[in-house]
């Protein structure tokens, strides 16, 4: 008989969804217990996108996380878009009155960690062999391995915070689940370098050789990225190459001041859009790149994570304070409402800026005639900076 414990969440993973979930219940005094199968090292370790839309940030300050965020985090008022030989910047303090900032998930992961283990509550690292029984009961468990010890997990609720491969979405009833999902023909190669970044700000390019997008992590860090192909190889990309192709894709006037270096890390990642509906199912709910995924043009993945995380909270807490059920039972279509958007938002921003058709064709010059309208028009601004920094939740 497996050693059995008991709380009110069980949550599967320990990335910002699980983690940030803990926290917020905490603090409305509802206990939880994270069952991650990796080791600490490895999920503080992991480079992952660092732009945080407003609201994520009002969250993390109503988390009680913020305060390195806010000593280390970049606050962005813009973006710009180079292409044609252009460089239009959308001034977000200006169209919208917000601002984004700039602070790498792994640091996000790092603080969050930090909070829980300064007393919330357990992490169980490299939980092995999670499975999820009873969904369609009041008294779900989560059965999983430590070392040689089998255990079991009595919960009023369970929480699939496991990313995308993780176990809760497979858990789901699949007669009841559709999946909506577009792959999208390239990749993009990522690089990390402690060299200062090139401009104040990001700097997303639409070249004629494929997309490129500065970003970075700190005034002394900087973090950019070339579309390629799905067949390439990271070690057909020594750091030099990676440097020169940067240089052609990001070169147009006036040319941004690159400062090279050695990476520290490297790699591809593919493109993918993909949703998962419902997010709910009897007592197992899903939160961030377990139900949903976007590609990274936007950076949208963390801040969605965010957005499911503050309505699942919030509708635990009723339950918990005022025995009220509406707000667990309308997750999902709330959570997706926002999703679809943020979908939308990433999905358009991918197509937009990637090279996608040939240059002669009726889709490259698709793509030309929006980035001229977006460059002459504050109405087309107003809709990529409202989408960029966040819509409200
Ligand atoms: N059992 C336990 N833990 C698991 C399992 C499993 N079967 N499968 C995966 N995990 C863990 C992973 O090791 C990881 O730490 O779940 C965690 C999921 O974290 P993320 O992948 O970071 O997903 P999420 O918390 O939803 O964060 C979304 O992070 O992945 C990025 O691009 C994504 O920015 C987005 C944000
Ligand atoms: C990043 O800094 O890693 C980053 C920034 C913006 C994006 C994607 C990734 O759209």
């Amino acid at each position: 008989m497996a050693m059995q414990e008991r709380t009110q969440v069980g949550i599967i993973g320990a990335g910002p969804a699980g983690l940030l979930l803990a926290r917020l219940l905490k603090l409305h005094g509802v206990e939880s217990v994270i069952l991650e199968a990796r080791t600490r090292d490895y999920v503080e370790a992991r480079v992952r996108a660092g732009v945080l839309e407003q609201g994520t940030v009002e969250l993390l300050e109503e988390a009680g996380v913020a305060d390195r965020l806010h000593r280390d985090g970049l606050v962005h008022d813009g973006v710009e878009i180079a292409a044609g030989g252009r460089r239009l910047r959308i001034d977000f303090r200006d169209l919208v009155g917000k601002t984004v900032t700039v602070y790498g998930q792994t640091e996000v992961t790092r603080d969050l960690i930090a909070a829980r283990l300064a007393g919330d509550g357990p992490i169980v690292w490299e939980a092995a062999d999670v499975t999820i029984h009873d969904i369609d009961g009041d008294r779900p468990r989560l059965r999983y391995r430590a070392g040689d010890a089998e255990r079991e997990l009595a919960c009023d609720f369970v929480a699939g915070c496991d990313g995308f491969h993780g176990a809760s979405r497979p858990s789901l009833p699949a007669s009841l689940v559709r999946t909506f999902e577009r792959t999208y023909p390239f990749g993009w190669l990522g690089i990390l370098a402690d060299v200062p970044p090139c401009s104040d700000e990001l700097i997303y390019a639409s070249h004629p050789r494929g997309f490129a997008l500065a970003s970075m992590r700190s005034p002394t860090r900087s973090r950019y990225y070339i579309q390629c192909s799905l067949d390439e190889k990271i070690e057909e990309w020594p750091d030099a190459r990676i440097w020169d192709e940067l240089a052609l894709r990001l070169g147009s006037e006036p040319a941004p001041d690159i400062t090279t270096g050695p990476s520290i890390e490297k790699s591809i990642a593919p493109l993918r859009s993909f949703v998962a509906t419902p997010m709910q199912h009897g007592r197992l709910f899903l939160a961030g790149d377990a139900a949903h995924i976007v590609p990274p043009t936007g950076a949208k993945g963390l801040n969605l994570a965010a957005s499911d995380v503050h309505y699942l909270c919030r509708a635990f807490v009723a339950h918990y304070t005022r025995g009220n059920d509406d707000l667990l039972h309308a997750y999902s279509e709330t959570a997706l409402a926002r999703v679809w958007k943020a979908e939308r938002f990433s999905w358009w921003m991918t197509m937009l800026l990637h090279r996608l058709h040939p240059e002669a064709s009726f889709e490259a010059q698709m793509q030309r005639a929006e980035l001229d309208y977006l460059a002459s028009s504050r109405a087309a601004q107003t809709v990529l900076a409202e989408n960029y920094v966040g819509l409200p939740f």
